[in-house]
């Protein structure tokens, strides 16, 4: 017989026939006469009840402990009990693969978020992380869809690279010399014509680059993929390996370039409350629960559903950088001084806290800023006519801050050469990226997506570390 998998147990009228399932056990409640198993796959969140009554031997019930792997054949009948439609009546059970129940971590009550962190291996057997983790895939495939269906194609960029599109030098060095044994040029420096790319080479911090050159051939492109960071930030928002979106389109201004982000998000808020509804129903409520332990100022003001429903229903604000430091500079938290990064003037660099202020505060929406100083973006940006500000733009969100950053490109071969002179970016390394701009060069925009911001958003998680299966922080890279 093949294994039927819970959900289509309890989505199908199924009722009155045999079956086998395979899955986990969530917990067995022993009775004299008769237990009750509770069993998951990890197809839905819900959990089948096995009732197991008759002749099965002492020895094989004490083997269903929480944890063990097992396979029950038996009859789909209605539930007597509460809670659920339908339930098996096992006539077999085997024991796939025994748990030590004592040495078990995950046992059936509330775990803290950090302890489970360190059992990121099992971590997935929990409701929570079962439900991040079916919803990751969800956004997953909803992006790819929405991409497709708009005509773009996806392209792979390369993982190792000998640029850095964000000029930050935050790069992971890739190398396979031997670091007891550097090979040494006269003047002390590493001789990396030695090493394997006979380059500097690192991971690659963002796609983009690559990906303006394919979109000046093929129009509409998009690259979801790895990119790594080296900066040591410990915060709940950044990870040195994460997940981005990085759409790229020929002949798009920046006002194209916010309509397309902006259609992107609020699909992906309504593709997840229509898909995931039994998942994010769980999370939703676990936030209930959660706020309940909370004074009443720290409690979330919309519940996790009202927010994505939010979201996908209204116009994201739009404003420039420029009117946004006015209005903190005027705000409340500015002038008491309650900002740790007092804003005096304009240029400088918006800081998480002035982010949450604008979006949670001022407008109560997600806001899209655009046109930064010059000075606080990357090269590639585009020279706004005021000769101060580029053509960028960022989207900030509730509780999150940043979760996308983009740009219209300078495709002007004279003003982007300017550019990197200024900002001290090498020519010689980027020849292919300026030769576009001499070969038939067009207006064109794109911005990045950060994958985990956005799944931290939807599934209402507090740390970005608990929507990645297995996080790469500062100092931690188990598993
Ligand atoms: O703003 P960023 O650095 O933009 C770029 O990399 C551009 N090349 C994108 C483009 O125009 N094609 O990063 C884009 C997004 C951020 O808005 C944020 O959501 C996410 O990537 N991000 C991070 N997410 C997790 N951990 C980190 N360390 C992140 N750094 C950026
Ligand atoms: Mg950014």
């Amino acid at each position: 017989m093949k294994a039927t998998n819970i959900q289509q147990i309890i989505s199908n009228d199924l009722v009155g026939s045999t079956i086998l399932v395979k899955a986990w056990v969530r917990t067995h409640r022993q009775g004299k006469s008769v237990s009750f198993i509770s069993l998951n796959d990890g197809s839905t969140i819900n959990n089948i009840q096995v009732v197991a009554e008759g002749d099965f031997s002492e020895e094989l019930l004490n083997r269903v402990t929480t944890g063990a792997c097992i396979a029950v054949t038996g009859e789909v009948v209605e539930s007597q009990g509460q809670g659920q439609k339908v339930e098996i009546k096992a006539q077999g059970i085997e024991i796939l693969g025994d748990c030590d129940a004592d040495a078990y971590p995950i046992q059936p009550k509330k775990h803290s978020m950090e302890f489970l962190r360190e059992k990121a291996h099992l971590r997935f057997r929990t409701n929570t992380f079962g439900a991040i983790f079916r919803i990751r895939h969800q956004l997953t495939f909803a992006v790819h869809q929405f991409f497709h269906e708009k005509g773009f194609y996806n392209i792979h960029t390369p993982i190792i690279t000998a640029s850095d599109a964000e000029g930050a030098g935050e790069t992971f060095k890739v190398t396979n010399l031997d670091l007891n044994n550097v090979p040494k040029k006269e003047d002390g420096s590493v001789d990396y014509d030695q090493d394997f790319f006979a380059k500097e080479a690192n991971l690659t911090v963002s796609g983009q680059l690559e990906g303006e050159l394919a979109a000046m051939a093929l129009g509409k492109i998009y690259t979801f993929g790895p990119t790594f960071r080296a900066e040591n930030s410990n915060t709940t928002r950044h990870l040195a390996e994460f997940w981005m979106i990085e759409p790229e389109v020929a002949f798009a201004d920046l006002d194209d370039n916010m309509d397309l982000a902006e259609e992107m998000l609020r699909h992906l808020c309504s593709d997840i409350l229509k898909n995931c509804a039994d998942d994010l129903a769980f999370l939703n409520q676990r936030l209930i629960n959660e706020d309940k332990s909370k004074k009443a100022a720290d409690r979330q003001t919309m519940t996790l559903i009202e927010k994505l429903q939010f979201v996908a229903d209204n116009p994201f604000k739009r404003l420039t950088y420029t009117e946004a430091i006015d209005i903190l500079r005027n705000s409340k938290p500015n002038k008491k001084k309650k900002f740790k990064y007092i804003i005096d003037g304009w240029g400088a660099d918006l800081q998480s806290e002035h982010e949450r202020y604008l979006v949670e505060k001022e407008f109560n929406c997600p806001v899209i800023l655009t046109d930064y100083p010059k000075d606080i973006k990357a090269f590639y940006m585009k020279m706004g006519e005021d000769g101060k500000t580029v053509r960028a733009m960022d989207i900030l969100f509730p509780g999150i801050g940043e979760i996308i950053g983009g740009a219209q490109r300078e495709e002007d071969y004279d003003k982007l050469v300017k550019r990197m002179e200024e900002m001290d970016v090498p020519k010689e390394d980027l020849w292919w990226y300026l030769e576009t701009r001499k070969f038939g060069t067009a207006p064109h925009s794109g911005f990045g997506l950060g994958f985990e911001r956005m799944v931290l958003f939807v599934t209402g998680m507090q740390n970005i570390r608990d929507v990645i299966p297995f996080p790469r922080t500062p100092q931690n890279a188990e598993f």
